[in-house]
């Protein structure tokens, strides 16, 4: 998920929308899609490929993280790249890599094969991360960019359940080739389908006028907006608002060395996404058909079903914050999301420190581990309850009001930067997440692993009373001029 350029400009009185800026919203928001579909489709292989490649928990690991590696990597330079090609073209080339990526790994023939196809199916997840709501957030017409902003949030939470649904599907049900269940294969090469979609919808899409304005093509960004029936008023006070900040020029790296309050922004942002990481939502993403394993769900179609559920759960708690960002502001949802988050992974903790069972489980390697798990209902689904509600408070909260943030409280001049380096951070931390469960699971045991995530949930609360400004329904020039004037961040939305 990433950059979401808000605009402080006032708004056009809504006009009738085209429908054609709905095809051109959707079109980018499969970006979204396939983004979640990414994220998504590991947790229901990774049984499948241990047995497969009879292969470890770091292994396991390594192929998770490869893709979110590959992910930090392409939203590093992507900025570059949708600068140098166009928005369009870049996205044209994620998908053509998406599609390679996805064929890739149906293919692997051993785990070195599939880290590397993750690897490269992960540059294509982050350089579409970036570029797809920039190119959103250009083209969209002033009236709607919000919500076509939004969609776009959602397409990845409804990409997740989709690649759970679909996991749940080939690893129980499907037969193919007359045999039933475990058609890991297929889970991560579907994926080239969505791709393929999203390339021939792309292709009929015009460049972002934004960004034909910048390479000086005034009369094409012009054509572009009379291509989505915008009348007279309309383009000239989208082409007003555009000179406006195509004026400024966006800096580089001179910004961190030259202005110690773009320094402190940047550290915020940065913050932001280390947290929304640490939060442990992916733990969650990658790994739940283990964690219902671990609670006791023996069988792999409860595990997936189980899995289903987490992702339904994570779709349905985002409207929530879609709901209450703009009426109850941000910082009021984020500490009752981190509160519910905290409290809930600490309940997890506690409940498989009371009801975990060692047992000795043999590996796909054929060595014996020992495994807590828990042994009764009376733990299990208590266990689940609380771990669907810490979805619920990130989904309401750090979910989609992280990457709010990040696209507020950047000064213009150092925006493309800034969401560079916090889109950057959100990939590394996730990596690291990523490969870190397994191992914390071994060392630590489930119980501790959960209050660790727990506690860490709520000394971000304090993070946030410390230096997360309010921001709602404030114009980005107020906070661009506070934070320049030198004010506490805490108070550069004021
Ligand atoms: C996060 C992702 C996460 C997703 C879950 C996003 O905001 O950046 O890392 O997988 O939410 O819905």
């Amino acid at each position: 998920m990433n950059p979401i350029v808000s605009s402080s400009a006032a708004a056009t009185p809504p006009k009738r929308i085209q429908p054609i800026v709905y095809f051109i919203g959707l079109t980018a928001a499969l970006a979204g899609l396939l983004f979640g579909l990414d994220v998504g489709v590991i947790s229901g292989a990774i049984d499948f490929i241990k047995t497969d490649f009879k292969v470890g928990d770091r292994s396991i690991e390594y192929i998770v993280s490869a893709l979110l590696w590959g992910a930090a990597a392409g939203a590093l330079f992507s900025g570059i790249l949708s600068n140098k090609l166009g928005r369009r073209k870049t996205i044209l080339l994620s998908a053509v890599n998406f599609i390679i990526g996805a064929i890739l790994c149906a293919f692997a023939q051993d785990e070195n094969w599939l880290i590397v196809a993750r690897l490269i199916l992960g540059i294509a997840v982050g350089v579409a991360s970036f570029t797809a709501p920039l190119y959103l957030s250009e083209v969209s017409p002033q009236s709607v960019r919000g919500s076509l902003i939004s969609m776009y949030q959602l397409m990845i939470t409804i990409g997740i359940v989709l690649a759970f649904l679909s996991n749940t599907y080939l690893a129980t049900y499907a037969t193919i080739g007359g045999i039933t269940g475990g058609h890991w294969r297929i889970m991560l090469g579907i994926i080239a389908l969505p791709a393929a979609v999203m390339f021939i919808g792309v292709w009929f899409l015009p460049e972002s006028p934004r960004w034909l304005f910048m390479k000086g093509l005034r009369e094409k960004a012009v054509a572009v907006f009379k291509g989505m029936h915008l009348d007279d008023a309309e383009i000239a006070a989208e082409v007003r608002e555009i000179e406006d900040s195509v004026k400024v020029k966006q800096g580089g790296f001179e910004l961190l060395t030259g202005n110690s309050n773009f320094r402190r922004v940047i550290a915020l942002g940065v913050g932001l996404q280390i947290i929304q990481q640490l939060t442990g939502i992916n733990v969650i993403m990658y790994y739940a058909p283990q964690i219902f394993k671990m609670a006791g769900f023996a069988d792999t179609n409860q595990q997936m079903w189980g899995t289903v559920i987490v992702g339904v759960t994570n779709v349905l708690a985002t409207f929530i914050a879609i709901a209450f960002v703009d009426k109850l502001g941000r910082k009021p949802i984020m500490y009752a999301g981190f509160v519910t988050m905290g409290l809930s992974l600490v309940a997890v903790g506690s409940i498989f420190l009371a009801g975990g069972v060692l047992h000795d489980v043999t590996n796909a390697k054929g060595v014996v581990e020992h495994q807590i798990f828990l042994q009764s209902t009376d733990y299990a689904y208590p266990a689940i309850f609380a771990l669907l509600i810490f979805v619920v408070g990130f989904a309401m909260s750090a979910g989609p009001i992280i990457w709010v943030l990040c696209s507020e409280v950047y000064p213009l001049q150092g925006r493309d930067l800034g969401v560079t380096f916090s889109t950057g951070t959100n990939w590394i931390v996730n990596a690291i997440v990523g490969m870190t469960f397994l191992t914390l699971l071994t060392h630590l045991g489930p119980g501790y692993t959960f209050l660790l995530y727990g506690g860490m949930n709520v000394l971000f609360i304090f993070f946030f009373l410390a230096f997360v400004p309010e921001t709602k329904g404030i114009s980005l020039e107020h906070i661009e001029r506070n934070l320049m004037s030198g004010l506490p961040l805490r108070k550069i939305g004021r």
